[in-house]
């Protein structure tokens, strides 16, 4: 399924120039193929905008799918059960269509991943179908223990991944250069057939998006009360991040709500301290970013410590 769909997007890519702005790409929904034609990767407007064609209000925003909630004792039984679950995806999507993509955020949960490297799954996971993307990173920042940097040290750089399918963003950019750059190299992918899309957003559809998220309750570079929760574009910039490093770009909401599986994890303390905080400064719990996900048609499925 996943060749004949590679094959049509090809012969049409050949028919319409590579050179065209149009992007072509194959999704294939649960019950049916279809073929869509995006302009960009932007959404389109009027894909996000209500029937009174407003932009949804932070009410819309809140009725959204239930995660299936999956709740530890322990950091460690965490890690565990989540690589698990990482690696059967991968199993899944390599076998269907021979690419497994995964867009990565928080050092703290990226770290969670090390046992990759260890057996079973360092023999058993297909590494060369995996394509590793970045929900956030900073930028322009002499700080350590950025996203790409933690995934390399722990993991990237101890398993069989071609370099070419492991996609950075530039940290040497400024962050609207380094947003505009990523925004490129997706494009490409999903012009090649390695990345699909949402089909109806247009917006890039991961196979698995893993997002840490803390007693604030942001994702990937989105905080409480930004004006980012809003963007529809689909790689933001940032540069007044309410911690440093300030200046960051991120995926914003129409790249998470388009994910075929979402994992947003809370390994609680040290942010049960930030937790306690926000709520005694009143912030409404239902305003947080990670409850503002209204997930298209994917599995979401939470991870907490408590
Ligand atoms: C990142 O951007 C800098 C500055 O333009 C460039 O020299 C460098 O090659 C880029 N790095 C990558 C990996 O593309
Ligand atoms: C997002 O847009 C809605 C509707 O226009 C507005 O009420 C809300 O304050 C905006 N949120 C942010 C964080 O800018």
């Amino acid at each position: 399924m996943a060749m004949v769909e590679m094959m049509m997007a090809m012969i049409f890519l050949a028919m319409v120039g590579l050179g065209s702005a149009r992007v072509i790409a194959t999704q294939q929904s649960r019950q049916n193929e279809f073929m869509v034609a995006a302009e960009s990767l932007q959404p389109k407007a009027e894909i996000m905008k209500t029937d009174n064609n407003e932009v949804p209000s932070e009410n819309q925003k809140l009725m959204t799918m239930k995660p299936n909630m999956k709740i530890f004792k322990t950091e460690e039984k965490l890690a565990s059960r989540l690589v698990e679950h990482v690696a059967a995806l991968s199993e899944e999507y390599s076998t269907r269509k021979g690419t497994f993509t995964i867009a990565l955020s928080g050092a703290n949960l990226i770290r969670n991943l090390r046992n990759l490297r260890s057996e079973p799954h360092v023999r058993s996971v297909d590494w060369s179908t995996w394509h590793v993307f970045f929900a956030d990173e900073g930028v322009q920042t002499k700080m350590n223990g950025g996203n790409y940097e933690t995934a390399n040290d722990v993991l990237l750089s101890k398993v069989p991944i071609p370099e070419s399918q492991i996609h950075p963003i530039n940290g040497s950019l400024d962050a609207k250069k380094a947003a505009g750059d990523y925004h490129r190299i997706l494009k490409q992918l999903i012009v090649k057939g390695m990345l699909d899309v949402s089909p109806t957003t247009m917006a890039p559809r991961f196979d698995l998006m893993l997002l840490e998220t803390g007693g604030d309750g942001h994702l990937a570079a989105l905080f409480p009360g930004h004006k980012l929760l809003n963007e529809t574009l689909c790689v933001a910039s940032l540069d007044d991040a309410p911690t440093p490093p300030r200046s960051r770009v991120t995926f914003t909401f129409p790249v998470i709500d388009a994910a075929a599986n979402l994992v947003i994890a809370d390994l609680g303390a040290p942010e049960a301290a930030a937790a306690a905080q926000s709520k005694a400064k009143g912030s409404l719990d239902s305003l947080r970013p990670a409850k503002m996900v209204k997930l298209e048609s994917g599995e979401f499925t939470q991870y907490l410590v408590r």
